[in-house]
């Protein structure tokens, strides 16, 4: 039941939202999806992305966009569901982007997979932090954020919640990447430097 007034009347009702916990995905809503085509520059291999491309564009992420408004009184959520896989060496993630309002941070909270949150800010700071299910990663303003998974087999669910005014800028990561990469090296995930960074 909700109760509103009138200076409530273009705020989103109380909502009440199913995703299923062993995939992530919610039947309410149809998910943005990215497969390896949309993103194959980003992956420090290229040519190995290429390669799978011509076998098959396989899907990377999905994610949801629940359509609240965009509003610094609103909070946007919804879930992130990152698929096992590699290109070359280099563990499947998300894009990842800032937000167009820097001075915004996120909450993601994971609810089932392994991997790890990269993050970095305009000034060069960078840290990740590992997804363990029944943990949240917090996000701070100003920083960068891409989701990666490590599993051989899991996909990584998180559920994550944002400022609705926070705006997502995805231009600056697809120019620049991301300072470090995360690899797979003799079976254990591993941040390196990005060889393609272009900052
Ligand atoms: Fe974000």
């Amino acid at each position: 039941m909700t109760t509103t007034t009138s200076a409530a009347a273009t705020t989103v009702a109380a909502t009440v939202t199913p995703f299923d916990l062993s995939t992530g995905l919610s039947a309410a809503r149809e998910p943005l999806r990215r497969t390896l085509s949309a993103m194959t520059s980003m992956y420090a291999d290229a040519q190995a992305a290429q390669d799978w491309i011509e076998r098959e564009d396989v899907l990377v992420y999905e994610f949801y966009d629940m359509g609240v408004p965009q509003t610094s009184g609103d909070v946007a959520y919804g879930t992130s569901i990152v698929y096992p896989g590699k290109v070359g060496d280099e563990y499947f993630m998300t894009k990842g982007h800032f937000h167009t309002v820097l001075d915004t941070g996120e909450i993601y909270f994971c609810l089932s997979g392994e991997g790890y949150m990269l993050m970095e800010n305009p000034e060069g700071d960078v840290q990740w932090a590992q997804f363990v299910p029944g943990q949240a990663v917090y996000v701070p303003r100003r920083y960068a954020h891409r989701s990666i998974n490590t599993s051989s087999s899991e996909p990584l669910i998180t559920f994550f919640g944002f400022p609705g005014h926070a705006g997502h800028d995805y231009g600056t990561i697809e120019q620049k990447g991301f300072r470090k990469l995360c690899i797979d090296v003799e079976g254990r995930p591993t941040f390196v430097d990005n060889p393609k960074w272009a900052g």
